[in-house]
């Protein structure tokens, strides 16, 4: 089956829902060799827009190209960074390794390094970089630095680094990144995203941080409620094709309009109740199953928060609006239990680990299932 609810993992074109302008504002910037700062919340299909769809449409359109994807996860310290670039690097040079004239006229590129394109142990060619000392991590600068060469040949080269917004925990990397992305020139786009979009916001958006304005910003929004009917109908079986557009827009509603929940409620309603169209009620009782047979996963994500995080997690769930503001009011800050400087800790911590999104003064939840969770758990 071609069109299923996809969820837990990245998302094919055939399940791609919307996102076409995104898609093309970021093949525009590319072929203007622009730095790009791809944003949205958790779960929005960003990585999936780029490693299933620019990526394999970029090297479609430039077979000799060197298309380098590095994930930054967690990365602890510059030589964590090189490492996994390093590693990428070793992985999509290979594939063009394959390609002869490539080879010859790009290897002797690699000065002082220590290449080599050998069978390895799984019976594949493998292609494999070394520093000048023989280590198998190439420091990135060095790295970037043969790429802007390879680049200058003539290679085109395509760079991106998801979850970048991790380097804000690895001293210096900002600073050292800046200024080798700025000496690489401007012949090679880069992109970079994250899944923590306010990190991912105070490292391009901070006055006196290294990448203060770097790039051009693409934001992923929201899919307007009238796409998603069509894609919903398209996947569900029996008669939960004829849910009436009022209950899909409450679905989409009540899931916080996070496509991932979405997809897993849809999936749970064909896998449970596909001889009724859906009715508000039974969406409510999916939501709360799931709950229940996900609590001690949703207990293990607030185990290590402090009492009065979770207390400001309270203050959203019994909103009226599922959103809090005025959050430094006295009212506010004697409900949390704090003062305001202990406010603007569990705020920042809370944000920081994606709990969290702040969009002007309100803050929301930002994982819906959690949100349900707590509201169950957490009566009292
Ligand atoms: N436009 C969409 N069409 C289809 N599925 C989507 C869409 N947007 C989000 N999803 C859902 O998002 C899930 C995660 O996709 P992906 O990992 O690419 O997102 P992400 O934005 O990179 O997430 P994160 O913020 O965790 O890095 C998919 O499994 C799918 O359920
Ligand atoms: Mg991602």
């Amino acid at each position: 089956m071609d069109k299923e609810f996809v969820f837990d993992g990245l998302v094919d074109e055939a399940n791609l829902l919307n996102q076409k302008q995104a898609i093309s504002d970021i093949f525009s910037y590319i072929k203007d060799k622009k730095k790009i700062v791809l944003y949205g919340s958790r779960n929005r299909a960003k990585t999936s827009i780029i490693r299933n769809i620019i990526f394999p449409k970029w090297k479609k359109q430039n077979p000799k190209g060197l298309a380098i994807y590095i994930e930054l996860m967690h990365v602890k310290d510059l030589a964590d960074i090189s490492e996994r670039f390093t590693k990428s690097f070793n992985q999509s040079y290979g594939e063009l390794a394959k390609i002869k004239t490539f080879l010859d006229t790009t290897i002797k590129l690699f000065k002082g390094l220590r290449p080599s394109y050998e069978l390895g142990e799984n019976g594949k060619m493998e292609f494999s970089i070394k520093s000048s000392d023989g280590k198998n991590i190439v420091d990135i600068e060095e790295l970037l630095d043969r790429i802007h060469d390879l680049s200058e040949k003539g290679v085109p080269c395509l760079l991106c680094f998801d979850e970048f917004q991790d380097i804000a925990f690895v001293k210096k990397a900002e600073a050292i990144l800046r200024r080798k992305f700025e000496d690489i020139g401007s012949k090679i786009p880069i992109i970079v995203l994250g899944s923590k979009q306010h990190v991912l916001t105070e490292v391009f958006e901070k006055p006196k941080a290294p990448f203060y304005k770097w790039g051009v910003k693409i934001e992923i929004s929201n899919i307007p409620y009238e796409e998603y009917y069509p894609y919903l109908k398209e996947r569900f079986i029996g008669e939960l094709v004829n849910t009436s557009d009022e209950v899909l827009k409450y679905l989409q509603d009540a899931l916080f309009r996070s496509p991932e929940e979405i997809h897993r409620i849809g999936y749970e309603a064909n896998r449970k109740c596909s001889s009724m169209p859906l009715t508000e009620g039974v969406i409510d009782d999916l939501i709360d199953q799931y709950i229940g047979g996900n609590g001690t996963v949703f207990e293990s994500k607030v185990d290590h928060i402090t009492s009065q995080q979770l207390s400001f997690l309270k203050q959203i769930v019994f909103s009226r609006d599922r959103k809090v503001s005025g959050i430094y009011s006295q009212d506010f800050l004697h409900k949390v239990g704090v003062s305001s400087p202990g406010m603007q800790k569990i705020v920042k911590r809370l944000l920081d680990r994606g709990f969290i999104d702040r969009k002007g003064d309100s803050y929301t939840m930002n994982d819906p299932f959690l949100f349900y969770h707590l509201k169950k758990t957490r009566l009292s």
